[in-house]
C-alpha cells in the first residue's frame, strides 16, 4: 500500500545516539521510492534511504494523543521506538515510573524514593479493579489477591530484568501491599515476620557489584500462605543457586556478601570482641574488591537491623552467635597463608594465628586441620594412602571449604526462616513471588555469569511459554484465527547449554577427565558447535573464551576456571574434621551431607540443571501444578496482550458500552469478528492509520464514551460491528 500524507505522518529512524529519533515525512510515499523526504523533529531535513533489499519502511510514530498512555497496548503502532518513547514521555515529563502492557507492568528504576509506596497509598489501591488506578506495583498485587480470592486460584507474580533494574525493591513492594492488606488479626504478626525474612536474605545473599549496590546473588522464590479468609498465615522459601565464588573472590570495586562488613563493622562491641575481627580490609575475603564502603550505608546499622529481623523470626541470641561464629572462622580461614615445600607439597607457618582462630572458633583440633589443609586422602579399590598437596591446591582446597562452609550456613538460615514462617494453621491458597538475579554481563565474566544467564534464558522462556505460546496453541486447538506473533523463543538457547552434548554437557564430561582443562573444553566446545549453532560464536582473539547469543545480549565467557568451580572440590577430611566440633551447629551444617559425599577424598558437589535443581523444597503439592496451569491458559484466553490483535480488541473496547463490557468482550463475540476480519488482506494494519485516533485503553478499561456518541469511520468498513 502506500502512504498519503492526510493531517501529517511521523517515523522514527535509527540513531546512533539516542537510538531513535523522530522525523516528519515531508513528500507522498509511493511503493518503489528508493528515499524518504524526512525533516527531524529538530529541523533539520534529511533524505532517507530505505534498504535495497528489504525496502522495509521506518517504524510509524504514534499520534500525540496516544503518548504517555498508561498501557502500551493502547499505542496503534506498538514497537520498539513506540515502547521506549512512551515509557520516556512519561517518566521524564511526569515521574510515572509505571506503565502496563496489558497484564505485564514495566517498571523504571527512578533511583530516588518516590512518594508512591505509603501505607495511604496501599489503601488507595485496595479493592480497586486494575484498570480504575494508575499502572502501580501495588495494582499488581491487588490483581494477584483479588483473583486468588475471587477464582479461588493460586497466583504468583514474577519479576524479571537485568542486574539493578528494581527486582527486589518491586518484590518487597508486592509483600509489603500483601501484610498491609491481609493481615492477621492474631498477635504472632505472621506478616511481620515474613517482612523480616527480606533483610536476613539480603544480608546473607546480597552483595555490592558494579552494576548494583545491594545485588541479589540468588535466586528467591517465596510463597506467601492464606487462609480461608486470606489473611497472611505463613510462608516458604526457595532458593537457588547462591554465588558461591563471592566468597572467597571480589573482582574490582565490588564486596563479599554484606554480612561480612556488618560483622567487621561491629567488632567493637563486647559480644563479638571473641571473634577477634577487625576492619573489613584486613581479610583476604573482604579486602579484594578494595571498595569496602558503600556510600549512605552504614553496616554496623545494618547489622542491628539483621539481627533484630533474626530475634523476630525465633532464631535464638546464642543461634545468632553460632551464625557470626561460623561467619567469622571463614575470614579468618581465608587468612591462612601456605609455604610451598616442593613443587608437590606446602606446609602452614607454625601456630599460624589466622589457623588458630580458625580453629577456635569452630572448636576444631589445630593440629588436624592443618595436616587436612595441606594432605589429601586418596581411596583406590584395596587401599587408601595419604598424600601431600601442592600450595595451589592447598589454597584451592580452603577456598572451596570456606565456600562449602558459607553455602551449608546459607541453606541452614533459610531452613530456618522457613521453620520459623511455617504456617501453624491450614493453607487455603497461596501468592508466589519470583525475584531472581537479573541478566548479566561484566568486562569478564565466568561460570557464575554463565549460570545467572542460563536461569534468565530459563525464566524467560516460563514468562514466553506463559504469556504467548500456550495462549497462541489455545487459539490455533481452537481454530480462532488470530494472527500468530513473531516472539522470541529461547529454546535454542536453552538447547545449546543443557541438551546433550551442549555447553553444560561438554563441560561435565570434561570435569571427569583425568587430564582435563578449561582449555580442551573450549576445543570441544568449538569443534562441537562452531558454525553449527548460531547462537554460538568463537570470539576472534581467543581461544579461551566463547560467545552465546542470550535473549538480551551477547555475552562473551572466559573459559578460564569453568572446569574448577563445576567441579568444586571439597576434601572429606576437611569437612570431618569440622563435623568432629565441640559445637552444636557446625555439625548441624553438615547433616544432611553424608548422601551427597563421595567415598573418595574429593565429592564434586556441582551444579544440576535448573530443571532438576536440588532445592530447599517448598512444601510440595502434588498434581496441583499442572491442573493449575491449564486452567490459567483458559483463562487468559479473554486477558489477551496479543500485541498484533490489540488494535482490533481496543476498537471492540471502545465501541463497548461500560455496563456491557464484560459481556461483550467474549471470546465468542472477538471470534466473530475475527471471521469476518480475516479475508482482509490488510487487516494487521486495519486500525494503524494515523488520521483515526482512538483514546481508549486496554484492557480491563472500557471506554467511558457512550455507543451512541461514536461514529464509526465508514472507511474502516467496520460497520458491522455494531450488528454482531
Ligand atoms: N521503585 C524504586 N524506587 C526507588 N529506588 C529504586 C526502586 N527500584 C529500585 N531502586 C533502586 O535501585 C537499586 C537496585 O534495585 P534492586 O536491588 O531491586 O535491583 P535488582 O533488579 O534486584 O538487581 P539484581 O539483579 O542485581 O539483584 C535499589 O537498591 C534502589 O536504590
Ligand atoms: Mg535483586
Amino acid at each position: 500500500t502506500h502512504w498519503k500524507i492526510l493531517i501529517s505522518c511521523w517515523v522514527w529512524i535509527p540513531d546512533p545516539e539516542e537510538v531513535w529519533k523522530s522525523a516528519e515525512l515531508l513528500k507522498d510515499y509511493k511503493p518503489g521510492d528508493k528515499v524518504l523526504q524526512l525533516r527531524l523533529e529538530e529541523g533539520k531535513d534529511l533524505e532517507y534511504s530505505l534498504d535495497p533489499k528489504t525496502k522495509e519502511l521506518p517504524p510509524l510514530r504514534n499520534p500525540d494523543i496516544l503518548v504517555g498512555e498508561n498501557d502500551l497496548t493502547a499505542l496503534s503502532y506498538l514497537h520498539e521506538p513506540a515502547v521506549l518513547h512512551n515509557l520516556k514521555v512519561r517518566f521524564i515529563d511526569s515521574k510515572l515510573i509505571y506503565t502496563y502492557c496489558g497484564i505485564v507492568l514495566v517498571a523504571i528504576n527512578p533511583y530516588e524514593q518516590l512518594p508512591i509506596y505509603g501505607e495511604d497509598i496501599i489503601n488507595a489501591y485496595s479493592g480497586q479493579n486494575m484498570g480504575d488506578m494508575d499502572p502501580h506495583i501495588f495494582a499488581v498485587a491487588e490483581e494477584a489477591y483479588k483473583q486468588m480470592a475471587r477464582d479461588e486460584r493460586n497466583q504468583s507474580i514474577i519479576v524479571s530484568g537485568e542486574s539493578g533494574a528494581g527486582k527486589t525493591v518491586s518484590a518487597k513492594y508486592a509483600m509489603r501491599y500483601f501484610a498491609t492488606v491481609s493481615g492477621s488479626a492474631s498477635e504472632a504478626n505472621v506478616e511481620e515476620k515474613v517482612l523480616a525474612s527480606n533483610p536476613i536474605m539480603e544480608s546473607i545473599g546480597n552483595a555490592k557489584t558494579t552494576r548494583n549496590d545491594n545485588s541479589s546473588r540468588f535466586g528467591k522464590y517465596i510463597e506467601i500462605g492464606f487462609d480461608k479468609r486470606y489473611r497472611i498465615i505463613g510462608a516458604n522459601m526457595r532458593t537457588y543457586l547462591l554465588e558461591k565464588s563471592r566468597v572467597v573472590f571480589q573482582a574490582e570495586e565490588e564486596r563479599n556478601y554484606h554480612i561480612f562488613y556488618q560483622l567487621c563493622a561491629s567488632a567493637a562491641l563486647p559480644e563479638f570482641k571473641t571473634l577477634r575481627l577487625g576492619n573489613a580490609n584486613y581479610f583476604h575475603y573482604t579486602k579484594q574488591g578494595g571498595s569496602p564502603v558503600i556510600d549512605g550505608v552504614d553496616d554496623a546499622k545494618e547489622m542491628m537491623n539483621t539481627r533484630q529481623a533474626c530475634t523476630l523470626l525465633g532464631i535464638s541470641d546464642s543461634y545468632q552467635m553460632g551464625i557470626f561464629r561460623i561467619l567469622a572462622g571463614i575470614l579468618h580461614l581465608g587468612n591462612v597463608e601456605f609455604a610451598s615445600r616442593d613443587s608437590d607439597s606446602c606446609t602452614i607457618p607454625p601456630k599460624h594465628e589466622p589457623l588458630t582462630i580458625f580453629c577456635d572458633l569452630m572448636g576444631v583440633e589445630y593440629e588436624e586441620m592443618a595436616h587436612w589443609l595441606c594432605h589429601r586422602k586418596l581411596a583406590t579399590a584395596t587401599e587408601t594412602y595419604i598424600k601431600p598437596i601442592s600450595k595451589l591446591h592447598a589454597i584451592n582446597a580452603r577456598d572451596a571449604l570456606a565456600k562449602h562452609i558459607y553455602a551449608n550456613l546459607f541453606n541452614w538460615i533459610v531452613d530456618h526462616v522457613n521453620k520459623a514462617l511455617h504456617a501453624t494453621v491450614k493453607q487455603h491458597s497461596f501468592i508466589g513471588v519470583l525475584d531472581i538475579y537479573g541478566f548479566e554481563t561484566f568486562e569478564i565474566n565466568s561460570f557464575e555469569q554463565f549460570c545467572i544467564n542460563y536461569a534468565n534464558e530459563k525464566l524467560q522462556q516460563q514468562f514466553n511459554m506463559h504469556v504467548f505460546k500456550l495462549e497462541q496453541e489455545e487459539y490455533m486447538k481452537e481454530q480462532i484465527p488470530w494472527t500468530l506473533i513473531d516472539f522470541y523463543d529461547n529454546q535454542p538457547c536453552i538447547n545449546l547449554i543443557e541438551a546433550k552434548m551442549g555447553v553444560l554437557d561438554l563441560l561435565d564430561e570434561e570435569c571427569k577427565m583425568p587430564k582435563g582443562s578449561d582449555d580442551s573444553w573450549a576445543q570441544k566446545l568449538y569443534n562441537t558447535h562452531l558454525n553449527k549453532c548460531a547462537l554460538f560464536e568463537k570470539p576472534r582473539m581467543s581461544n579461551k573464551a566463547f560467545i552465546i547469543k542470550h535473549f538480551a545480549d551477547k555475552v562473551e565467557y572466559q573459559c578460564e576456571g569453568f572446569l574448577e568451580k563445576n567441579k568444586d572440590t571439597v576434601y572429606e577430611e576437611q569437612i570431618k574434621v569440622l563435623k568432629s566440633s565441640k559445637f552444636k551447629l557446625l555439625p548441624e551444617l553438615f547433616q544432611d551431607e553424608e548422601k551427597v559425599l563421595s567415598p573418595t577424598s574429593a565429592t564434586p558437589s556441582g551444579r544440576v540443571p535448573l530443571s532438576r535443581m536440588p532445592i530447599k523444597p517448598a512444601k510440595a503439592r502434588p498434581g496441583q501444578a499442572s491442573k493449575e496451569h491449564k486452567k490459567t491458559v483458559g483463562h487468559q484466553v479473554s486477558l489477551k496482550i496479543d500485541f498484533s490483535s490489540s488494535q482490533i480488541v481496543k476498537v471492540l473496547n471502545l465501541y463497548t458500552p461500560v455496563n456491557e463490557f464484560e459481556e461483550r468482550v467474549l471470546v465468542s463475540f472477538i471470534r466473530t469478528i475475527q471471521v469476518r476480519l480475516r479475508d482482509r488482506k490488510d487487516s494487521p494494519q486495519l486500525l494503524m492509520d494515523a488520521k483515526h485516533i482512538f483514546p481508549v485503553t486496554f484492557p480491563f478499561n472500557p471506554s467511558s464514551l457512550a455507543l451512541e456518541t461514536i461514529q464509526i469511520p465508514a472507511s474502516l468498513g467496520l460497520g458491522f460491528i455494531s450488528r454482531v
